[in-house]
């Protein structure tokens, strides 16, 4: 029997000699069938014998299997080897979407300029998504942002929020950072908010620096810096209108000067102007909210739609297409996973 199950050379052929052996009306099976029939004194000498060999031949039957298994995987190892270095075929590639692509690009250009990549939650607390950033409650900017608000965890807790800027992670930052800091925070954010130009998800990237003896001509060559880079365009023009933002003062709503090519508008020359984002020096109060001394510390911050980049950028129209997920338009406007932007080579390369 043993020689039986070393010989069998396959997995087929090995389960063909257990169901022979052990099956229904397998050979072993009939042994001990058969032990029913006897009387007890010959039953009491052979049950002990037939058991042992179903045990040597079960074992025998898991041994053999899993040699088989292991040459079949030696096989199938030697025999499905894939070259990883070889460049994937178009037709299983997939893209890069085009707001992973701004973010790498942004990151890019702001590590250039010394700036470091902070993270913080989308599930946020309301003292890091408003009060910290001078929003009390009862204020008015609050109503300015329309909020997911979750259910609290127990009854009577404060309601956490879906994050509906990337302001809070100046906070974070300063927090466990401390100052100076040069840092910039790309990641989603929520609004209840859903047409041709919004969507209740969407991106955007804040800004931060905080130092000694920072001015608002540090925030406006930053933004000239980083916009030229981001356009490939050294004729972009900035424009900056005085605005209101809880969390800075003085704040600044900033445009970029766009021209007709092509019947498009394009950013870059000056027949008009259209906002690409919002900043300013940061309030005082949001400084010491985050435990440091306005009096010793002081900087700006921004906040830009990443969205909206990209959109100017590539040239999409429809902001709902970014999430659609429809694999024509990935294909379209997604970017191949190897063409990693580089100053050097263009962030748009
Ligand atoms: N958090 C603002 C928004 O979502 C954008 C913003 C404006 C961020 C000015 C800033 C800033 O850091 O200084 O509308």
């Amino acid at each position: 029997m043993l020689d039986r199950i070393l010989a069998a050379d396959s997995l087929q052929s090995l389960d063909s000699v257990r169901v022979a052996l052990l099956g229904k009306s397998g050979e072993i099976t009939a042994k001990l069938k058969s032990l029913g029939g006897m009387d007890a004194e010959t039953r009491a000498a052979e049950a002990p014998k037939i058991h042992a060999l179903r045990g040597r031949v079960t074992d025998a039957i898991a041994g053999r299997k899993a040699e088989l298994e292991s040459a079949e995987l030696e096989r199938k190892l030697a025999t499905e080897k894939v070259d990883l270095s070889l460049p994937a075929p178009d037709s299983i590639s997939g893209t890069v979407h085009p707001v992973s692509q701004v973010m790498d690009e942004l990151a890019e250009i702001f590590a250039d300029l010394g700036f470091s990549v902070a993270e913080g939650p989308e599930i946020e607390t309301q003292w890091y998504n408003f009060t910290a950033l001078n929003m009390p409650e009862n204020h008015p900017a609050r109503a300015m942002q329309d909020t997911f608000y979750l259910e609290p965890r127990a009854p009577g807790d404060e309601p956490y929020v879906l994050r509906t800027h990337t302001s809070p992670v100046q906070i974070r930052a300063l927090e466990v950072h401390g100052a100076p800091i040069y840092t910039i925070a790309p990641g989603r954010v929520y609004r209840s908010d859903s047409d041709a130009t919004h969507t209740p998800m969407f991106h955007q990237v804040e800004g931060l620096v905080l130092d000694r003896n920072i001015t608002l001509g540090h925030l406006k060559w930053t933004l000239e810096t980083f916009l030229k880079a981001f356009f490939e365009r050294d004729d972009l023009v900035l424009r900056m209108r005085p605005s209101y933002f809880p969390f800075t003062e003085p704040s600044a709503e900033v445009d970029v000067g766009w021209s007709m090519e092509k019947g498009r508008r394009v950013v870059g020359g000056s027949e008009g102007w259209m906002e690409v984002l919002g900043s300013g020096m940061v309030h005082p109060r949001v400084i010491a909210n985050a435990g440091l001394d306005p009096d010793e510390w002081q900087g700006f911050a921004f906040g830009c739609g990443i969205d909206r980049l990209a959109m100017l950028k590539y040239g999409m129209d429809d902001l709902r297409a970014f999430f659609d997920g429809d694999i024509r338009w990935l294909k379209h406007y997604g970017f191949k996973a190897l063409d990693v932007p580089t100053l050097s080579g263009g962030v748009g390369a």
